[in-house]
């Protein structure tokens, strides 16, 4: 299992992104109503990191065209988008955020 820190938890505000990188992919980690999710920072749609995107109830949203994600699953919920985006585990440990792949899990 790959794993990678983004943080201390406490130096994170509410609806922010930033950006890791875990087995060499860039993924987006959000932290919305005080969970923190982890999802591939690319749109399925187009390949548009999703990096920057609005987040609201539960969801990101693609800035090219709209498409819209869930947090937790990476389905997509809003047109043109389709097809999920890999999300991966996030973790909490003494005050770290980490990043995890969900293979192996
Ligand atoms: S590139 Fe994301 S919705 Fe089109």
């Amino acid at each position: 299992m790959s794993r990678i820190c983004a943080g201390r938890a406490e130096e994170w505000n509410d609806n922010e992104q930033r950006e890791v990188q875990l087995d060499g992919q860039s993924v987006v980690v959000v932290r919305y109503e005080g969970q923190f999710y982890a999802l591939r920072n690319l749109c399925t749609h187009k390949d548009v990191p999703l990096l920057g995107g609005e987040v609201s109830d539960g969801k990101i949203t693609c800035t090219k065209h709209g498409g819209r994600f869930e947090l937790a699953t990476g389905r997509a919920r809003a047109l043109p988008a389709v097809k999920p985006v890999t999300v991966f585990r996030t973790v909490v440990e003494e005050g770290e955020v980490f990043v995890e792949s969900l293979e192996g899990a």
